[in-house]
């Protein structure tokens, strides 16, 4: 059978206006109707606070802990903490690391600023070695790159700041052989998740990350402004970014909030951002979960190949470099345009035809959903034939 024939166009569960061929998910996903529900009822609840009580402050942050913790495979709720940004989570991690000059940290090149700048901070506050590993000349790189990041981990690294794939174009990483050199190293394992985790499986018991952050507004379907992190044990008993009271064990009782605790919450809990009980951003971020978890995420990597399949060659017949298909994900990807197309101008033209992709570094970078269909595709593949034939 057909893989793509498992899971139908999502459309209708979203809002998104006729004619937009919105293949940009990477940026940020359209609200599913049933999150914009859900924040709408939240603003409104505060409207009338005496229905909120001390139990609502607690309830939401637990299901949406539970909702992800399924999502990615963590063993409890507990491992889960609720932050703002994926900045945070990073920034949570570097707090909680040891640097001693000599040692060095390690990042795949390009990846996103969250997941660079703690590091660069780090490496210049402490003297340690930032190692930034090249990817190869030419595509493929996904298996080539891996083993260069798994190559530059040794004895001396203090942490290894990975992501499944490739933000820019979607390169998929091999996080599993990375963990484990990782791993033999000593060496944290740290994991941007955010293009992936929602979009293709992510399974904790396999990668084994120490930490792993996602922002929640691309592939989790949730609004802006929160995201989730799971922390492993190599985390249990660090110091938090911040002393929220509602870290603190004892916190649910509100009349004895003043009988100071010096315990938090067990697991990652004390690592969650202040105000974590958002009344409008939770319940968004609780309904984007349980959308996400209506899909086998084999079958959204399955759709999203199915209506882009007939693309790649036709890129390629322009010019355009691909990923092969082993090393490319399918929600995510990149078309490395040729030097003589001018990528502004290209986007001028995708907006003038009403598609929406991202340029990062030299690829086109297109992002498709369970919303779109193989005519949001074939915009796409239109504009970049007018364009190269115009060029040429
Ligand atoms: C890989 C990756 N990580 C994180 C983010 C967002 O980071 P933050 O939540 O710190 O703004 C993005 C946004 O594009 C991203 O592509």
């Amino acid at each position: 059978m057909d893989d793509a024939a498992v899971l139908t166009n999502q459309k209708h569960l979203f809002s998104l206006p006729d004619g937009e061929h919105y293949l940009n998910c990477a940026y940020m996903s359209p609200t599913p109707k049933r999150v914009v529900e859900a924040g709408v009822r939240g603003i409104m609840r505060k409207t009338a606070p005496s229905g909120i009580h001390a139990e609502d402050f607690f309830r939401d942050n637990e299901t949406v802990r539970q909702l992800f913790a399924r999502l990615i495979g963590a063993s409890a709720p507990e491992r889960v903490a609720i932050i703002p940004a994926a900045s945070y989570g990073i920034a949570t991690v570097a707090r909680n690391l040891t640097f001693a000059p000599g040692q060095n940290i390690v990042v795949a090149e390009g990846q996103f600023p969250s997941n660079v700048y703690a590091w660069r901070e780090a490496a210049r506050r402490h003297g340690v070695e930032l190692r930034t590993v090249m990817p190869p000349d030419r595509v493929p790189r996904g298996e080539a790159w891996t083993a260069r990041v798994v190559e530059a981990i040794d004895a001396e690294t203090i942490v290894v700041a990975a992501a499944p794939l490739h933000w820019t174009d979607g390169t998929c990483f091999d996080l599993e052989a990375m963990g484990a050199r990782a791993r033999d190293c000593d060496a944290a394992f740290v994991v941007d998740g955010t293009q992936a985790v929602g979009a293709m499986p992510f399974d904790v018991a396999r990668v084994q990350p120490d930490a792993l952050v996602c922002a929640g507004y691309k592939w989790l379907l949730g609004p802006y402004s929160v995201g989730l992190a799971y922390f492993g044990p190599r985390f249990d008993g660090g110091i938090p970014l911040e002393e929220g009271w509602a870290a603190r064990r004892g916190s649910e009782d509100f009349r004895r909030l003043i009988d100071y605790q010096d315990d938090y919450h067990p697991g990652a809990l004390r690592y969650d951002v202040g105000e974590r009980s958002n009344f409008i951003l939770m319940p968004m971020l609780l309904a984007a979960l349980e959308q996400v978890l209506e899909w086998d995420l084999h079958d959204v990597q399955a759709y999203c190949r199915s209506i882009t399949a007939e693309l790649f060659d036709a890129v390629r017949d322009l010019g355009f470099g691909v990923e092969g298909e082993a090393g490319r994900a399918g929600h995510l990807f990149g078309l490395h345009a040729p030097a003589h197309v001018d990528l502004e101008e290209v986007k001028r033209e995708l907006q003038a035809r009403r598609v929406s992709v991202s340029l990062r570094g030299s690829a086109i970078r297109v992002s498709p959903h369970v919303y779109n269909d193989a005519s949001d595709v074939a915009a796409l593949l239109e504009v970049l034939r007018d364009h190269v034939s115009h060029a040429a």
